[in-house]
């Protein structure tokens, strides 16, 4: 991959927030066959263990879907949120995304953040040939057709991290992560690349989800004095962890953190000051300085308040919601249906607050990966920014599989 040191702005050929993305089919005034509006699923937690960054992905979609009503709607109907709230478990996403998509009849579904939750949602979207629209990074290893996939997967956000992160502050890396199916395949991907680039993993170590106590994991770390910590903790364990990890008074000068899922979010509830000096990599940051990301910037905080931030999973959160809206736009209004919304939306490409994003034929995203550096005012600067747009391969770490249009194919 290419990179360029210290970005420059994007150059803007569309946008989203009202405007068509280019290469689109323009707004008909042609009526749906049926129905009064378009029903669509929210399904974020807002309540519970994951509420706290949820909560911003269904504030990011909700805004979007009213920005559209604002503008007229789709086909002259509006778009009608029907929102659930599954309280941060598993089972209850499973069961209220089949109420969504059973009883209330909905297009599509927007939802979740944890890679648990998308998966005990996909066996349902599955067999309701539904359509679950999901803006989480996450560790890829699926090809489902009735998921819109709109998070980095491990290439995406490793390729160049990885290298990046050798080459400034050496080899030996200290794997730390919750115990479960998403940071395991992100180390897995990892570690692919360490081998390929002379690099060595120290630790790796897992702790539960919501876990706080990070003491001996501290302990380890000081002693075994490794280049580089590489975190994939999640939510309250990362506002925990690096927390802690600055207490303890560990200088990212000597030993900085990369994450993969630390956002303006979790800095927000770390602080600045204990997130300062530490690196992310991500498709977006909240200050990238786009036309469209300030007015999603803007929008959002004037809606929200001041002091909310926004951050690369609620931004895709927001875009999908305008990709929905832009594939219902190629469709003839009489003949919806989540699969005909998924094959309109193929090949589709838009400007999104990142830059210019693409659908991929596998459903995934084509995104464009930063590396930045969190700041003490809670905004991270953006060391590196990739040159081009990054097609996804969620089958990376795998030889002789990966995702095609036709599903997974093995060699
Ligand atoms: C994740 O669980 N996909 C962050």
């Amino acid at each position: 991959m290419k990179r360029r040191q210290f970005m420059g702005s994007v150059g803007a050929t569309g946008m989203i927030g009202g405007l068509s993305a280019p290469g689109l089919l323009t707004m008909t005034n042609a009526s749906l066959a049926q129905g009064n509006d378009i029903p669509v699923g929210l399904l974020f937690s807002l309540t519970g263990a994951v509420a706290v960054v949820e909560s911003t992905l269904h504030d990011a979609a909700l805004m979007a879907i009213e920005e559209i009503n604002a503008d007229g709607g789709v086909h002259g109907k509006q778009l009608r949120p029907i929102i659930e709230d599954p309280a941060s478990d598993p089972a209850t996403y499973a069961d209220r995304a089949r109420r969504l998509m059973i009883r209330d009849k909905c297009v599509s579904v927007f939802g979740s953040y944890t890679s648990a939750s998308r998966q005990a949602v996909l066996p349902v979207t599955e067999q309701r040939k539904n359509l679950y629209w999901y803006p989480t990074l996450y560790e890829g290893r699926e090809c489902s057709r009735n998921v819109m996939y709109g998070g980095a997967v491990p290439n995406q956000q490793q390729d160049e991290l990885i290298a990046w992160a050798i080459e400034n502050f050496g080899p030996r890396f200290y794997m730390i992560g919750n115990n479960y199916v998403y940071p395991k395949e992100e180390n897995n991907y990892c570690k692919t690349l360490l081998s390929k680039l002379g690099g060595e993993v120290v630790n790796e170590e897992y702790v539960p989800l919501g876990h706080s106590d990070f003491s001996s994991v501290i302990n380890r770390i000081r002693s075994e004095k490794p280049d580089v910590i590489f975190a994939t903790v999640v939510g309250d364990s990362d506002v925990a962890f690096a927390r802690q990890y600055h207490a303890a008074e560990l200088d990212p000068g000597k030993m900085p953190v990369i994450s993969l899922t630390r956002s303006e979010v979790e800095v927000k509830a770390i602080g600045g000051e204990a997130a300062a000096g530490h690196y992310s990599s991500a498709p977006y940051f909240m200050g990238h300085q786009t036309p469209e990301n300030e007015k999603f910037v803007e929008a959002y905080k004037s809606r929200y308040g001041a002091d909310q931030v926004t951050h690369f999973v609620s931004e895709a959160a927001y875009f999908q919601v305008y990709q929905f809206k832009a594939a219902l736009e190629k469709l003839d209004p009489s003949n919806i249906t989540p699969e005909a919304i998924r094959d309109a939306a193929v090949g589709m490409s838009m400007m999104a607050p990142q830059g210019e994003i693409l659908i991929d034929e596998n459903l995934h995203t084509h995104l464009w990966p930063k590396i930045g550096q969190w700041q003490t005012n809670g905004q991270a600067e953006v060391l590196v920014q990739s040159e081009e747009r990054i097609a996804p391969k969620p089958y990376a770490a795998y030889d002789g599989q990966s995702c095609t249009g036709q599903g997974l194919v093995k060699a």
